[in-house]
């Protein structure tokens, strides 16, 4: 059977094409990512926008458990999310201006935005990842990902970002991550992905990715892997849950 630990033996290789596997073994060739509370410190952000936007507009607060709810979904379905725990209904035009004045409240929030809130460790650890000839591609909700990729200096490291307006089904559905590892001309089982949202751990469950999870057990212990925050994420670990998934399924 396969050996699970193979660290030092990828410690050697460092182009793509050195990432094949011997006999009928596969090698892990992608990695996906989440952007907001993965890569970038901007998670919370968001949920601060929400309530901002529901102060100013209902007089109501918001509870934390919203924020986990509404966490890796996309921008129109975290207002629907919200709006049903208000009890509000609105019109399609009143929808459509409250997701555009949050979106408004959220991009003031990154006004400042720079690669200090690129989240400890992510730029070395994917660094890492594309010396050992591993593919990455970007799979987030957010249709503002293209510019905080720029503003954190991130944009460079990705060989594929895939664009969420062209997805028809959000997270938690598998076709976001799946886009994903087609932009890579990779198979799902190659690849392994990165969350920090419930939602986004169901989409890569759902896509057969194996997943890794970072946060706390109730945000991500669905994940197949799970680091407590991203200064913890360690390649060897990645690599051996992968392997053994993969290589025992
Ligand atoms: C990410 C965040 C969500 C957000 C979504 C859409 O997935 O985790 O909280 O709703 O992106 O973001 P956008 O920037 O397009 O409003
Ligand atoms: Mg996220």
């Amino acid at each position: 059977s396969f050996p699970t630990r193979r660290s030092s033996d990828l410690s050697c290789l460092n182009s793509y094409s050195q990432r094949e596997g011997k006999g009928a073994e596969m090698m892990m060739k992608g990695a996906l990512f989440d952007l907001d509370g993965v890569l970038a410190d901007t998670a919370s952000l968001h949920f601060k926008a929400w309530r901002k936007l529901a102060k100013e507009n209902f007089g109501r607060s918001l509870p934390d458990e919203l924020e986990n709810k509404t966490r890796g979904i996309s921008r129109s379905d975290s207002l629907s999310v919200i709006l049903d725990y208000l009890e509000i209904t609105v019109s399609k035009a009143k929808f459509h201006r409250l997701a555009e004045e949050k979106n408004q409240i959220y991009r003031n929030f990154l006004t400042d935005l720079s690669p200090d809130e690129v989240l400890p460790g992510m730029r070395d650890f994917i660094t890492d990842l594309r010396k050992k000839g591993i593919l990455t591609a970007l799979a987030s909700a957010s249709q503002n990902g293209p510019f905080i990729l720029e503003r954190t200096g991130l944009s460079k490291y990705f060989n594929a970002i895939v664009d969420p307006s062209k997805i028809e089904a959000g997270k938690p559905a598998p076709d976001i991550y799946l886009a994903a590892t087609a932009a890579l001309e990779l198979s799902p089982k190659e690849c392994v992905g990165f969350e920090d949202a419930v939602s986004g751990i169901q989409s890569l469950k759902a896509a057969g990715i194996v997943s890794v999870g970072i946060g706390s057990d109730h945000e991500v212990g669905q994940a197949d892997l799970r680091f407590s925050s991203t200064g913890d994420i360690n390649f060897d670990d990645v690599e051996e849950i992968w392997a053994e998934i993969t290589n025992n399924a």
